[in-house]
């Protein structure tokens, strides 16, 4: 018994005398600054890996799955906030004293400068699907994007990671893909060594694109007949992607297009959905003249709705160019067809549960895959 304690003290204390021992590879020397990046602890939350790292736009969907991972690897995170409680969740997903929060805004420099001046690595992931009064698509996409890439050269930043978006051309109709295309020429022209990332549209629990979706009840407005062609991803994949790339090398300056597994048009995920829900989503196919007045009108409401510009984005198939993808990061994209039920269970209508029991066919046809029953 006495022997038995005994050994497992020893073994613990040959881990900790482990976990506290330096190796050559624990330090790194950042070939472009001099500064040096040491790893301490055995790796994971409570220890460090060395980097301080800013995350611009942590707020956000994607952004809170990045900032957590990234704390979880023992990274140090500035988050900079507009809006405290926009940003308290984030306090908890790093260790005590490893979650940096900073007041910014756009328009006031030094705030900036502030959470940059200490970091090895920026993360942009600024971003609006419509535009305010205060800002527009292109203060943010552009403006916003070119002086975060100008401070990050000032201050010696080691990596500046750009979140651009899938279809993004100088030349699109949508001003929103027009305007993050001249944020990536922007960055790329101050910030050379740049890394562009372009997710498709995203999903996850606390996504705008499953749930609007699904949302949208009794009456679907299916733009472009429902054909237009997506690859939705799951967020958390882009934000493992984007924390793989703070330590690959081989992504820097590189573009990335990180889509799902699979193409889908509009009216295919809508039947999903209903499959899912039992939702009676009724689909009316609106002329995108037609939808484009009706989404100005709504855009005059004080809350956000669908604006104009994302009527644009629904017409415009996800086209891959070529540029690197999940696979050159050693990742595969997470199926939407068995993954998709977590996110929608929530929208399941009561008479879900008064069904029969269901054998893995869905309707007359099975078109889905059936682990989401
Ligand atoms: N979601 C998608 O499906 C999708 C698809 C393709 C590309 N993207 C791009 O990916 C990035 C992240 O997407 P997301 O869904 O996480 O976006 P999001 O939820 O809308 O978050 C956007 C972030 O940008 C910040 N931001 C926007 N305007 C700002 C301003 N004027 N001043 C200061 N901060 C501002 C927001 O801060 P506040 O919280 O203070 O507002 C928030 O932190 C964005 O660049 C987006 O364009 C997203």
């Amino acid at each position: 018994m006495i022997a038995g304690i005994n050994l497992a003290k020893q073994s613990k204390q040959a881990a900790v005398s482990l976990a506290q021992k330096r190796f050559a590879h624990d330090l790194i020397v950042s070939p472009k600054t001099g500064r040096t990046i040491i790893k301490t602890g055995a790796g994971g939350r409570s220890s460090s890996n060395g980097h301080v790292v800013t995350v611009f736009g942590c707020t956000g969907f994607l952004g809170r799955y990045l900032v957590n991972r990234l704390a979880r690897d023992g990274a140090h995170v500035i988050v900079p906030y507009r809006d405290e409680d926009d940003m308290r969740h984030l306090k908890v997903m790093g260790d005590l004293g490893k979650i940096v929060p900073m007041e910014i805004h756009l328009r006031n420099k030094e705030s900036l400068e502030a959470a940059i001046r200490h970091s090895d690595t920026v993360y942009n992931l600024l971003g609006r699907d419509y535009e305010t009064k205060n800002f527009s698509f292109a203060d943010v996409h552009v403006e916003a994007a070119g002086v975060l890439a100008e401070l990050s050269q000032k201050h010696d930043v080691e990596r500046f990671i750009q979140v651009s978006a899938m279809n993004a051309d100088i030349d699109s109709a949508s001003r929103f893909l027009s305007t993050k295309a001249q944020g990536e020429e922007l960055v790329r022209s101050i910030f050379p060594s740049a890394t562009i990332v372009r997710p498709s549209f995203m999903y996850g629990q606390e996504d705008r694109f499953l749930a609007r979706l699904a949302m949208s009840r009794g009456l679907s407005i299916r733009i472009n007949g429902g054909n237009t062609k997506v690859r939705p991803v799951n967020v958390s994949d882009v934000a493992g992607a984007m924390n793989k790339m703070l330590e690959g090398s081989n992504t820097v300056g590189e573009t990335f297009e990180l889509v799902g597994d699979k193409e889908y048009t509009y009216r295919e995920l809508l039947d999903f959905i209903k499959e899912i829900t039992n939702l009676d989503i009724g689909d009316v196919n609106v002329p995108k003249p037609v939808a484009s007045l009706i989404a100005k009108a709504m855009n005059l409401l004080p809350w956000q709705t669908l604006g104009a510009d994302e009527i644009e984005r629904m017409m415009i198939d996800d086209k891959l160019t070529g540029v690197k993808t999940f696979a050159d990061l050693e990742m595969e994209p997470t199926s939407l067809e068995l993954t998709g039920i977590q996110y929608l269970r929530r929208f399941r209508t009561n008479l879900y549960s008064d069904e029969p029991l269901k054998k893995g066919v869905v309707g007359k046809k099975k078109t889905f895959h059936t682990s989401y029953l």
